[in-house]
């Protein structure tokens, strides 16, 4: 028998998660298909429980429903209740829904495992206060960094997460929050920046000043394209030693869900490497396609 399993989101054709995860299971030898489910606006709830009574395991939930998915969900990991998102659920019989969130310990795991970035005494500049950036609060600021700052275009939205996410670090001093158009008065500059604002969807460019990259500084997009995203080309301006994009956290995350629903961790290097030279090729067929073209 083949255990399904899905991704669920809207848009989801791009998704690559159907790609990792065959990968995964070719390497671990476990029987299962994953696919890629377009949620309508309004069916996530039907979506989901219908793939379920059809035999469905597990699921991945991505962009917009990983807040919806918490109301579907019988029990929840602490991860999925402190970042209030859940981006793994699990289909365990008879009728219990279990909710996990893999995507701050996928970012974690790529900073420190795959890019050796060590975040313990770092400065770590946070952009952004939505979905994306509240579940990987926690998992930062259990690394100890010497300073957490959230920035945020709405300002208190950023200061909320400050209140809220202070009670859960022993020392609350180094978690900050303050607007986006007042990061140039921080002197010093930070070692980390994270990009976890939707701008990039929205085609719009980051109000980001001189001096916001400290030298040797991390540039890390939790975005991915085919292209390098519009952050990381603004970082590169800015003067960032090295800049990357979410792909790794991406592969990251999944191998984590893999793990939940099969008991077995894939080893990521091998499919990370196939991911990036299968979107450099890509990346090269479109260059050479825009030369052909008048
Ligand atoms: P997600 O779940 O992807 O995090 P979200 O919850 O809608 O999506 O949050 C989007 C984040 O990107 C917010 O922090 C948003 O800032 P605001 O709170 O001010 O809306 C941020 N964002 C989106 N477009 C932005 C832009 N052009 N400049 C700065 N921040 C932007």
């Amino acid at each position: 028998m083949t255990d399904r399993y899905a991704v669920f989101g809207n848009p989801v054709e791009h998704s690559l998660s159907p790609r990792i995860h065959s990968a995964f299971a070719l390497q671990t030898g476990e029987n299962l298909s994953y696919e890629a489910i377009r949620v309508p606006h309004g069916g996530f709830a039907y979506s989901v429980s219908s793939f379920s009574a059809s035999g469905g395991r597990g699921a991945n939930v991505t962009v917009p429903f990983k807040e919806a998915a918490c109301s579907l969900c019988s029990e929840m990991s602490e991860a999925a209740v402190v970042a209030g998102a859940v981006n793994t659920l699990s289909f365990i019989p008879p009728g219990i829904v279990r909710g996990d969130n893999t995507d701050g310990i996928g970012l974690i795991r790529d900073l420190t495992k795959n890019l050796k970035c060590l975040l313990t005494g770092q400065r770590v500049l946070l952009l952004g206060a939505g979905g994306a950036a509240r579940g990987v609060i926690l998992p930062l600021l259990e690394q100890r960094p010497a300073r957490l700052h959230i920035a945020n275009r709405t300002a208190p939205k950023g200061l909320f997460l400050r209140e809220e996410f202070a009670a859960h670090t022993p020392n609350p001093a180094i978690l900050t929050a303050g607007p986006l158009r007042e990061l140039g008065r921080i002197s010093g500059g930070f070692d980390i920046v994270i990009n976890a604002t939707s701008a990039e969807l929205d085609g719009e460019a980051l109000e980001l000043p001189q001096g916001v990259f400290a030298t040797e500084a991390l540039a890390y997009d939790m975005s991915y394209g085919v292209e390098e995203t519009a952050f990381l080309s603004q970082a590169r301006t800015l003067g960032a030693a090295r800049c990357c994009d979410g792909l790794g956290m991406l592969t990251e995350q999944a191998a984590e869900s893999f793990l939940i629903w099969r008991g077995v961790r894939p080893d990521t290097a091998p499919v990370l490497t196939l991911l990036k030279t299968e979107l450099d090729l890509m990346r090269r067929n479109r260059a050479a396609a825009s030369r052909r073209t008048p």
